[in-house]
C-alpha cells in the first residue's frame, strides 16, 4: 500500500521497497544469518503482535497496562503541563490512552509508527476519544533522525514515550545510540518515559515468547511470509520453526527461525542455502535489573528520575532526564 495515499506525514525515511531486497540479501549472507526486527511489522504482523499482547503467557503488556492504570495520575503529574508527547512505535496506542486521560493540557501527541495501517487506525480512534487533542502522526522508523511536526503552540517540554520494553530489542550498543538520539530530540528540558522488562524466573520469560496458542510462532514466521509476498521468495513456512530461548548469561531472549532441513530458497535472482538446523536470528529481548537499566541510561547521558513497578516487580516504567539536569 502507498503510505502517502493514507495522508500520513511520511518523512521519507521508512525502508523503501527497492532497498528491501538488498537488506534481506545482506542479512541472509551474513554468518550467522539475521533479519532486522522492523520487518515483523507489516499489516498482518502488526495484527499478530496485538494478539501476542493478549496471550496469557505474555505478561509484559498486562503488567505494563496495570502499572499505567495504577500510576497514570502520578506519571502525568511527573511529566507536568503543556507537554508534547511523542510515542515511539505507537501501534494501537492502548497504553497511551491511559496516560492522556490524566495529562493536563498536552500540546500535542505525535505517534511515530513504521506500519501505516495501525497508525491511521489509532489516530482515528484517539480523535474520537480526545477531540481536543492535536494529533500529529509520523509514519517513520524511530531509530532514524526524526523531523517532528511543528506544534501549534510552544510546549514546556517534549516527552518521548517508549513503552513495551522495545528498548530491549536493541543490544547495548544500539540501545545507547538510540537513547542518545532520543536525548537530543527531547531537548534540555525533556524526558523519556520508557517501559523496561525486568529479570525474573527464566521459565516465565521463556513462556512469554512461546505461547501455547502459537501466536508468537505465527508472528515470527510471518516475516518469511512477508518476504514471499513482497520479494517473491519461496520460503516453505513448514520448513522453518520458531525458537525463543532465554540466554541467562546475556539476560535476554534470543528469537530465531530455524531451518528444519537442508534447503534452498529463492531470493531475487539468486538463492540462499540453509543447512539442517541453521538459524536466522530475528530478535533479541533484553531483560534488566534496575541497576542494569540505570547503567544503560547513564551510558547515554541520562539519569533515572523515577521508577514505577507493578506489585510483583515484573515490569518497570521509568522516567529519564538528562544527567545532571536535576537540582539537588
Ligand atoms: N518488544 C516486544 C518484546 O521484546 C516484541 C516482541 C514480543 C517480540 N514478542 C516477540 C519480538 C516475539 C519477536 C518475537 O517483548
Amino acid at each position: 500500500m502507498n503510505i502517502r495515499a493514507l495522508d500520513l506525514h511520511d518523512d521519507g525515511r521508512t525502508p523503501p521497497a527497492t532497498g528491501l531486497l538488498e537488506i534481506v540479501r545482506r542479512g541472509l549472507r551474513a554468518q550467522p544469518k539475521r533479519l532486522p526486527s522492523w520487518l515483523f511489522y507489516d499489516a498482518p504482523g502488526s495484527a499478530l503482535f496485538e494478539r501476542i499482547c493478549e496471550q496469557p503467557e505474555y505478561y509484559l503488556t498486562r503488567c505494563e497496562t496495570a502499572l499505567m492504570q495504577a500510576h497514570a495520575a502520578g506519571i502525568a503529574d511527573t511529566l507536568g503541563v503543556d507537554v508534547r508527547l511523542v510515542e515511539y512505535g505507537s501501534g494501537n496506542a492502548a497504553k497511551t490512552r491511559l496516560l492522556l486521560e490524566h495529562m493536563a493540557a498536552p500540546v500535542s501527541y505525535v505517534p511515530v509508527e513504521i506500519s501505516p495501517e495501525p497508525l491511521q487506525q489509532s489516530v482515528r480512534r484517539l480523535g474520537e476519544r480526545f477531540p481536543q487533542l492535536a494529533v500529529q502522526p509520523l509514519c517513520a522508523d524511530f531509530t532514524r533522525a526524526l523531523r517532528l511536526p511543528i506544534p501549534s503552540r510552544a510546549p514546556r517540554r517534549t516527552v518521548l514515550y517508549f513503552p513495551g520494553s522495545t528498548i530491549g530489542n536493541f543490544d547495548t550498543r544500539d540501545a545507547v545510540a538510540l537513547l542518545r538520539k532520543m536525548r537530543g530530540e527531547m531537548g534540555d528540558n525533556g524526558g523519556i518515559l520508557i517501559g523496561a522488562d525486568l529479570k525474573k524466573d527464566p521459565a516465565l520469560i521463556e513462556a512469554a515468547y512461546n505461547d501455547a496458542a502459537g501466536v508468537t510462532a505465527e508472528f515470527t514466521l510471518n516475516m518469511l511470509a512477508r518476504l514471499n509476498r513482497e520479494l517473491g521468495c519461496d520460503f516453505d513456512l513448514a520448513g522453518f520453526r520458531h525458537r525463543a530461548h532465554y540466554n541467562a548469561l546475556a539476560g535476554r531472549i534470543e528469537t530465531s527461525l530455524v531451518s528444519q532441513r537442508a534447503q534452498k530458497v529463492r531470493l531475487g535472482r539468486g538463492t540462499v542455502v540453509f543447512g539442517d538446523g541453521e538459524a536466522i536470528r530475528v530478535e533479541i529481548s533484553c531483560k534488566y535489573s534496575l541497576e542494569d537499566f540505570a547503567a544503560l541510561a547513564g551510558k547515554a547521558g541520562l539519569e533515572v528520575l523515577r521508577v514505577w513497578l507493578d506489585p510483583e516487580r515484573m515490569f518497570s516504567v521509568q522516567y529519564l532526564v538528562r544527567a545532571g539536569s536535576v537540582a539537588r
